[in-house]
Order: C-alpha cells, then sequence, then structure tokens
C-alpha cells in the first residue's frame, strides 16, 4: 500500500516542482547588443570566418539571435545563463572595442590556442551541436585569420 502511495505522489511531486521552479527566472540576457562595439563590426572578419565564430563561438560569447526552446525551461535556462554569463567573462564578442589593441591581440592568441587544443567549443556543448567543433582545416584558417589580424593590430598600436 505504501509503495503504490509513493509510485502515484512522488510523480506528481516531480510535476510540482517543475512548474513551481519555472517561476524563478533564469539570468539569461536575450536583448540583441549594439553591434558597433563587436568583434564583427571592430575586425570585420571575412565571410569564412564569421560563419566559424557563428557556427562554434557566437552562442556562448557572442550575440544569439535566436534562443532554443529548452533555453525557456528552468533548470536548463538556469544552468545556460550561468555558462553563457562565466564564457562573457572571460571573452565577450559583442563588447570588443572596450579592450585595448594590445589585450585584443593577446585574447586573439587564445582564441587560436584553444581551437588547436581542441577545448574550445567545449564538448559538452559539442556533443549537443554535433558540427560545431573546427575540423584541422578549419584551425588552420581561423589561426591564419587571427595571425593577419593581430598583424593589423600591432601596425595600429605599436
Ligand atoms: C558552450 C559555450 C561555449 C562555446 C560554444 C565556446 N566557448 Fe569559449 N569559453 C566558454 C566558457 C564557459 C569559458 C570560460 C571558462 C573556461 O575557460 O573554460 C570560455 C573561455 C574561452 C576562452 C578563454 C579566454 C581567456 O580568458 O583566456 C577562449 C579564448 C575561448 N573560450 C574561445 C572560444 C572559441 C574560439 C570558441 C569557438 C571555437 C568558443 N570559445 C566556444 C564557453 C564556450
Amino acid at each position: 500500500m505504501t509503495r503504490l502511495t509513493a509510485r502515484r505522489v512522488l510523480p506528481a511531486l516531480a510535476v510540482l516542482v517543475l512548474a513551481g521552479i519555472q517561476f524563478v527566472p533564469a539570468r539569461i540576457d536575450r536583448v540583441l547588443p549594439d553591434p558597433a562595439p563587436s568583434l564583427a563590426r571592430q575586425l570585420e572578419p571575412s565571410a569564412d570566418i564569421t560563419r566559424l565564430l557563428e557556427r562554434s563561438c557566437n552562442d556562448c560569447h557572442g550575440a544569439t539571435p535566436t534562443w532554443p526552446w529548452y533555453s525557456y525551461v528552468a533548470p536548463i535556462s538556469w544552468l545556460l545563463g550561468r555558462d553563457v554569463r562565466e564564457a562573457k567573462e572571460h571573452l565577450d564578442f559583442t563588447r570588443w572595442a572596450d579592450h585595448a589593441p594590445r589585450a585584443q591581440a593577446r585574447l586573439l592568441g587564445r582564441m587560436c590556442e584553444e581551437a588547436q587544443k581542441g577545448q574550445m567549443p567545449p564538448q559538452a556543448y559539442s556533443l549537443v551541436h554535433r558540427g560545431a567543433p573546427f575540423s584541422a582545416d578549419e584551425t588552420k584558417l581561423f589561426c591564419a585569420w587571427i595571425e593577419r589580424a593581430q598583424a593589423r593590430l600591432a601596425d595600429a598600436a605599436p
């Protein structure tokens, strides 16, 4: 008798809890920021590089024009919001102009390194977004672009 009751009560409780936590909002910024200070405007990467950044990095480090449905569902929304906030604390494409040229060059170097080591995009992300990781050729293309961008930054601010 007690087992039967638990079997009835627990799912109902789970549904109640899941419904209840939906009222706790996630800290996700869904408003598209002003594009002027963005990496895209500041560095004007080629279409190839823009595609790579949008495909593999933007969800966490950039502006996200469309959020998947599950980003609205707690507790996924909380975890996602935390991840994106953390990513942007380290590297925020939308606030690129905030960095001095020297800091931009350093961050670009880190971006190439992370891609080469296969640490960005993170593995957990690539499990869900199968097309996210860079191929060897894409990494070469990406790092070659970064070298050119760093050279331009060095010219601009010796
Ligand atoms: C799923 C979210 C996610 C995606 C997608 C993602 N990153 Fe990250 N990234 C993070 C988080 C979280 C951190 C901060 C914690 C850490 O370093 O692991 C980070 C940190 C970094 C850093 C470290 C910055 C520093 O402080 O030195 C670099 C560089 C970076 N990412 C580059 C990239 C590049 C390039 C891509 C695309 C190829 C990418 N990331 C895709 C989440 C992401």
